[in-house]
């Protein structure tokens, strides 16, 4: 995780980071720092928190200078505090990082052992020391780098200053994203583009292992055994992130308003009405593999009900962590169909790499456009949310649970299993889910009391079963991530292997229960959860006695169809973990411990 930047030119470099940071502060925010080199000294600003707290500082104590360097982290190694805060200096090195240094407490007793002193817990200020003693050995600026890059094992993306050499930046990149931004007589240096795109549309991106010379005038780069390689630069569309909360209090409601509109634009133009047709082609069909992380993950748990029936092609589910750890079966007959809002996921990624070396087609679910993700992938079926800020997923669920569903009707129809007419059918009602999104958003203001209710409780149990099991998982996460209560999901048919045991009179109980092929089932483990003094709100999409009798609190969405009523139930949950949240004070966007991209295993 954590978001760098760079800068060399002509401008004011400190309030230049400072803006671009912001846009990167989805990637981290316990920390934030930036070092500019001005007459032949550098100068540092650092402080815990988030990156609030450095500006204040900032327009206390300005940093005048044209070349700089800054960073906002997410702790791996070393707890959020000044001191641990990037930019890490020795000598003559500064340097920030996005990554994680592996052995880094290898180097730091050799280190050690030749006098270096160490300030900082974090595996970064290793690297700062490591070039260093190069220089001081007599090596280059980039020399110096490259070689001590060979005594690193891990992934990174770096940023150097020297503070004798005002000409250049050096970067670094292994397994960590990092992009370089081209102006007129100045050069930007980012994680990622939405902090570039402010001041520059024309951007490399470095591969892993290679390490790039920065001036004014652009980048030079050089592979891993110092040979100038070219890489293109690309011209980057499309709307800069619309970052403003456009009247609602904080991002993560109004990206939970969006999504009528990021449904429409997942969808549109891609389907053929009068065809019933979603077009793939070249898509190896059989087997899959859904690999993600997180929200997405349960998006995939969803997809692969959808595959498996839709397209009727067998359909597995692995968090990217897991995936890339064992052996799984997997050749060129497969298709690998990784998940992701960011496309900067580090396992996500790793079990891409993975994929490609088994020869497995990739096809991936992506957000962000040019992302790491999109980049490695042979095809990309892009989710249209639009940028998503909050750290909580909400409307890039909504849109990757769409884009799995063209997916398998696209599959559906390669296969054969679907004919025409029922593709027709499928795709018809897809085009009913905005209006259906819209009607269960208006439940926003049911919430308000019952949240403030259940805001006291200490634990909360989410059930649901087959196609809605996922989104008792995802409900039970949006609640524990925004409002710090301890939250579960269960297979509603699993409670009596267990959970029940849980249950008292102190127990919210979350229980989906739409009229589909399991009510029957489902409606019974409700009763037993109420017989046993457990609080039941009711999500349902048809009113019924039954629930009414058994249930605290009903909750009552559109009806959808079988395979887009998740959809539809995860707005109520995504909405009552925002108001719960919200009466216990919690920084919503920017909830404790997280980072919206976890580019960090
Ligand atoms: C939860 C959440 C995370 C992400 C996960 C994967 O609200 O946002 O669980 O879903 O970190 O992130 P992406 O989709 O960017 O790969």
């Amino acid at each position: 995780m954590c978001g760098i930047v760079g800068y060399i030119g002509r401008r004011e470099a400190a309030p230049l980071l400072l803006e671009s940071l912001r846009k990167l502060e989805y990637r981290g925010y316990d920390s934030a720092g930036i070092a500019v080199l001005n007459s032949g000294k550098v100068a540092i600003r650092r402080c815990e928190g988030k990156l609030g707290n450095l500006e204040e500082i900032l327009a206390r104590s300005s940093l005048p200078g044209t070349i700089g360097i800054g960073h906002t982290r997410w702790a791996t190694h070393g707890r959020p505090s000044e001191t641990n805060a990037h930019p890490h200096r020795a000598g003559d090195i500064v340097v920030v990082h996005n990554g994680i240094i592996e052995n880094y407490l290898e180097l730091k007793e050799q280190l050690s052992r030749l006098g270096s002193r160490f300030e900082s817990e974090t595996d970064t200020e290793i690297v700062a020391h490591l070039v260093d003693a190069k220089l001081s050995n007599g090596a280059d600026f980039l020399t110096a780098v490259r070689h001590s890059l060979k005594e690193i094992q891990g992934s990174y993306a770096l940023v150097f200053l020297n503070q004798r050499d005002p000409e250049r930046l050096i970067v670094a990149k292994n397994s960590t994203p990092i992009v370089v931004g081209w102006g007129e007589g100045e050069t930007f240096i980012a994680s990622d583009i939405p902090a570039l795109l402010d001041y520059t549309r024309k951007v490399t991106f470095l591969e892993d292992g290679e390490v790039g010379e920065v001036t004014a005038k652009g980048l030079r780069v050089l592979n891993g055994k110092g040979k100038a390689v070219q890489r293109a630069v690309k011209e980057i569309t499309g709307d800069a992130v619309a970052a403003q909360k456009g009247g609602y209090r904080h991002f993560m409601l109004k990206e939970i308003h969006e999504q009528p509109r990021a449904l429409t634009d997942t969808f549109r133009g891609r389907i053929s009405l009068k065809e019933g047709d979603v077009s793939l082609e070249g898509v190896p069909l059989a087997r899959i593999h859904v690999v993600a992380c997180g929200t997405a993950w349960h998006a995939a748990l969803v997809g692969k009900f959808m595959l498996e029936e839709i397209a009727g092609i067998p359909a597995e589910v692995d968090y990217g962590s897991e995936f890339r750890y064992r052996s799984p079966l997997i050749d060129s007959r497969s298709l690998l169909l990784p998940i992701s809002q960011s496309g900067e996921t580090a396992d996500t990624l790793a079990a891409v790499e993975l994929g490609r070396k088994r020869k497995a087609k990739v096809v991936s679910i992506c957000n962000v456009v040019d992302s790491s993700l999109a980049r490695k992938s042979d095809g990309v079926f892009y989710t249209r949310a639009g940028p998503e800020i909050s750290v909580a997923s909400t409307k890039a669920f909504s849109t990757q649970l769409a884009a799995l569903y063209l997916f398998a009707i696209g599959l559906g129809r390669l296969t054969g299993r679907l004919q025409r007419s029922e593709a027709k059918r499928l795709t018809e009602d897809l085009l009913c889910l905005p209006h259906q999104v819209e009607e269960a958003l208006k439940l926003e203001g049911d919430l308000e009391a019952l949240s403030r209710e259940l805001s006291s409780a200490t634990d909360f149990l989410y059930l649901g079963r087959g196609i809605n099991y996922p989104i008792a998982l995802e409900g039970a996460l949006k609640l524990k991530e925004i409002s710090y209560i301890h939250a579960e999901g269960y297979p509603a048919g699993e409670m009596k292997h267990g959970p029940i045991a849980l249950i008292d009179e102190r127990m919210p109980v979350v229980v989906l229960l739409p009229k589909d092929r399991y009510f029957q089932k489902t409606l019974g483990n409700l009763k037993e959860v109420e017989s046993r003094g457990g609080k039941v709100i009711a999500v349902t999409d048809q009113a019924d006695g039954a629930i009414d009798a058994a249930a605290y609190r009903v909750l009552t969405v559109p009806r959808a169809s079988y395979f887009l009523t998740p959809i539809v139930l995860a707005i109520p949950l995504q909405l009552l973990a925002d108001e719960i949240a919200v009466h216990r004070g919690t920084d919503v966007d920017q909830p404790r411990n997280l980072a919206k991209s976890v580019t960090v295993e």
